[in-house]
């Protein structure tokens, strides 16, 4: 029997693929990292066929252990956003490493183009701000730089896409290019009001339409695996961003409703309906899906670093053996110590979006020491969530959003996190029992294409509560902590 779907989640540091039952349980599993390349400072990129080759070879293993291709009914795809390709339409060869979202290879270009005055136009269309971290300057970047590139742009040879694109590509033997409404609205390329690719932007970035993907709903019929990849053709009928496939997984279906996921960095996404909300607070105006042609749309906060943060005083300073252990440390901690870090080390993204500011650490003493640092890196994820949560009741707190954050990533796993995390909100925090909620999200949506899953209701009920974390810090205590935070972050940035 075809009961099964399987969840392709290609990420920023590795590929996995999650196979899932009728009840949402996931049955079988694989997953695989890869090389990141870093060929200059600010510079990220991942080889294309290393994208490639361990998607597939995670999808083969999750299948085989699920007991063979026949038992699946569909696929659904999720992934790291923005990251941007292009390779040529007859050999399916990439011309350039990925351009990673973490990339900082365009910030003379944006900063170029704020001057121009351009941001307001691109804000209003988009969604977004001019930044880096989205596509449109990555591919202008690879049209202008790759030898060859815009000659076979021009010549209707080139093929642009996103990593959902290019997997999509690869996984129909080079039959379908197309994205959804999701990933395009990540490219700085797309209209989210008008749902389909602006010609003024395309003529501001130099992209010639003919490289671009067609864009789908997040659950449609992308097409058909080439029948050897995983030993049978299956339909690929769901697709979106790893964040948005989050917001479905954390079933976060209602205006109001808010999640956070703690992977990398920090992603919180707050479901607003049908209105495409403009921030007035620098967050991003994104599309949360589109099912059967209407869209539902977020107010998103992005921060660079979360997780990065505890691989920072594992790896750099040494100070941990395993990422696990970082609460226990934390728990520890000398509560008289004021030592604050703004781990500004990629710059600071949502609310401040100051490219040029480097970490800092404040508040040292003599009597610091490995627990106060530790407790101060997992503070300042959750105090960065609290400068998200914040701004998103200031541009839409009077239509009821949510006081509660559903939460999920690796870091949550810590209780000692989660506390501090509903303490600094002052609000509740809730931990669901299915912590694989970005792989969840992209099953249901090829499930409920494919018939198996109900539709939003009926999935939204099969969430369940592993925890709740109430808040309990003393009212005076919190105030102090945010304080400290807020003139921590004042003179770290570069600018006001
Ligand atoms: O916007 C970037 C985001 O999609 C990356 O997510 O989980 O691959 O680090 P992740």
């Amino acid at each position: 029997m075809s009961d099964l779907v399987l969840a392709i989640d290609q990420g920023t540091t590795s590929s996995r693929a999650i196979a899932f039952d009728r009840d949402y349980r996931a049955v079988a599993s694989a997953q695989e990292e890869f090389s990141q390349h870093f060929p200059a400072s600010g510079w990220v990129e991942h080889d294309p066929e290393d994208l490639w080759r361990t998607t597939l070879s995670t999808a083969r293993r999750a299948v085989e252990r699920a007991g063979g291709a026949q038992r699946f009914a569909a696929i659904g795809i999720t992934n790291q956003r923005e990251t941007t390709l292009i390779w040529d339409r007859e050999t399916g060869t990439p011309l350039h490493n990925a351009i990673v979202w973490q990339d900082r290879r365009t910030a003379e270009l944006c900063a170029r183009l704020k001057a121009d005055g351009v941001e307001p136009m691109v804000a209003a269309r988009t969604g977004l701000l001019v930044d880096p971290y989205f596509s449109a300057t990555k591919l202008a970047w690879l049209l202008d730089t790759v030898e060859g590139a815009r000659a076979a742009a021009e010549a209707g040879r080139l093929a642009f896409g996103t990593v959902d694109s290019f997997l999509l590509w690869r996984l129909t033997g080079g039959r379908v290019h197309a994205t959804d409404a999701t990933n395009a609205s990540r490219t700085m390329l797309f209209d989210i009001h008008r749902q389909r690719w602006d010609e003024e932007l395309l003529r501001l970035f130099r992209v010639p339409a003919s490289v671009l993907p067609e864009v789908l709903d997040s659950s449609a019929e992308f097409g058909t695996t080439e029948a050897d990849i995983l030993g049978a053709p299956l339909p690929i009928l769901g697709m979106a961003g790893d964040q948005q496939a989050a917001t479905i997984g954390q079933a976060c279906f209602r205006p109001g409703m808010l999640k956070s996921t703690y992977g990398t960095g920090c992603f919180a996404v707050l479901n607003t309906g049908a209105d495409a909300v403009a921030s007035r607070n620098k967050l991003l105006t994104t599309v949360a899906y589109r099912l059967d042609g209407a869209v539902t749309y977020a107010l998103e906060g992005s921060i660079f670093i979360a997780g990065a943060a505890v691989q920072w005083l594992r790896d750099g300073l040494g100070i941990l053996e395993r990422a696990d252990q970082s609460g226990t440390l934390a728990a520890e901690a000398d509560e008289t110590q004021t030592v604050v870090l703004v781990p500004a080390f990629t710059g600071l993204g949502a609310p401040y979006w100051d490219a040029e500011a480097r970490g800092a650490i404040y508040g040292l003493t003599r009597a610091t020491g490995p627990r106060e640092l530790a407790r101060a890196a997992l503070e300042a994820v959750c105090l960065q969530t609290l400068d998200l949560v914040e701004a998103m009741h200031r541009d839409w707190g009077g239509q009821g959003a949510a006081t509660v954050l559903r939460v999920d990533g690796g870091m949550v796993a810590s209780d000692w996190t989660m506390q501090r995390l509903a303490d600094l909100l002052d609000a509740p925090v809730d931990r669901p029992a299915v912590l694989e909620t970005t792989a969840l999200g992209a099953a249901w949506l090829a499930g409920r294409h494919a018939g198996i899953w109900p539709d939003h209701e009926g999935f939204a009920s099969s969430w369940r509560l592993d925890r709740r974390f109430e808040p309990a810090m003393a009212p005076a205590e919190r105030a102090a902590r945010i304080a400290a935070w807020r003139d921590a972050v004042r003179r770290t940035l570069t600018s006001t």
